[in-house]
């Protein structure tokens, strides 16, 4: 796909042109993040998979990538993050007025390009799809009863954020192709982007910012309740001195680097991280499985592949 993926950042470049100063610095820092172009990917996996052929396809990733662009441009104000693929995020460099309306702007631009297409299924996946990710955004802020935050609210949560944009990925890569292979594409990048967040979660406890690019421990700072946690508490007794330490960094406006380390290897005592990664293990296996309905090629083997990757990989 590395040729493809090129023609995906001119693509993308293209689309977000602007002629107005600040709008084109900002674009400027944005092309300067390399990001992994894991949905870009995806939908040229399954575009080859699926037998499709449709000219539109490196310029709908691009726009994938771009829905994806303006949520974290938006994430990263909402959470308070400094870091984002191992540069300063838009609210830190610039303003966290700039980044609301960057977001908007991206987002309009990504809807304008699909609109020049005059690809209205494409439109309406992807509509769906962005909004969906609004109320999954939303989903996290209104989780108020952090000890009590369950497996079933967080697995709505992380289809809805994060889920729904791979799936909607892989089904536009497949719009053209035979129906049973556009719906079993869509479920296997519903059941992948499950995995990947749940890792991106893991990611989170586990890995140094120098690694991921993102800084560490931001889930708990931000009071953020992730599946490594919800599965350590379904395992500490109701009274016990675990729960007190997590209640306090819950209650924290702004939890010391020594709590967070606490809190992280409590969940880790526990069993939260194995807990977690088993079970983005057991998505990936059932993801895998959609792939039986396509017919055997490289493209396949790489969908495949790119389920090892979404939970083996470090950043
Ligand atoms: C980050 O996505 C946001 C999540 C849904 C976890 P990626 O991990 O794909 O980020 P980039 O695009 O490679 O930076
Ligand atoms: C995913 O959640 C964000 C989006 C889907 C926009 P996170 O908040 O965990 O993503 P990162 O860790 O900031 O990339
Ligand atoms: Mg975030
Ligand atoms: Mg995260």
């Amino acid at each position: 796909m590395a040729g493809e993926l090129e023609q995906v950042v001119v693509e993308l470049r293209r689309v977000i042109a602007a002629d107005f100063p600040i709008v084109s610095e900002v674009n400027d820092h944005l092309l300067h993040m390399k990001g992994k172009l894991f949905r870009p990917t995806l939908l040229l996996l399954s575009h080859q998979a699926a037998g499709s052929k449709d000219a539109r396809a490196v310029t709908l990733a691009a726009v994938v990538e771009l829905i994806h662009l303006a949520t974290l441009v938006h994430d990263d104000s909402v959470d308070h993050s400094v870091l984002r693929r191992g540069l300063p995020t838009i609210n830190a460099l610039f303003s966290h007025q700039i980044a609301v309306i960057m977001g908007d702007y991206l987002y309009s631009r990504a809807i304008i390009e699909l609109v020049r297409l005059d690809d209205h299924e494409a439109l309406r996946v992807l509509a769906r799809v962005t909004n969906e990710m609004t109320v999954g955004e939303m989903r996290q802020l209104e989780a108020h009863d952090k000890l009590a935050y369950g497996e079933g609210a967080y697995d709505a949560l992380i289809r809805a954020k994060t889920a729904s944009l791979l799936s909607g990925a892989c089904e536009v890569g497949a719009l053209t192709a035979p129906a049973h292979f556009r719906h079993a594409l869509a479920r296997f990048g519903m059941l992948l982007g499950m995995a990947f967040q749940i890792t991106d979660d893991l990611l989170d406890y586990t890995e140094p910012e120098a690694v991921t690019g993102k800084p560490s421990g931001l889930d708990l700072r931000e009071h953020k309740v992730t599946l490594p946690l919800i599965a350590a508490l379904a395992r500490m007794p109701a009274e016990g001195p675990g729960r007190l330490v997590v209640a306090e960094l819950m209650e924290a406006a702004e939890p010391s680097d020594d709590l967070v380390a606490e809190v992280i290897r409590l969940v880790e005592g526990a069993g939260g991280l194995e807990t977690a990664r088993q079970r983005a293990l057991d998505l990936a296996q059932q993801a895998e499985a959609e792939l039986d309905v396509l017919p055997p090629s490289p493209a396949r083997d790489a969908l495949q592949g790119s389920i090892a990757y979404a939970v083996e990989r470090r950043s």
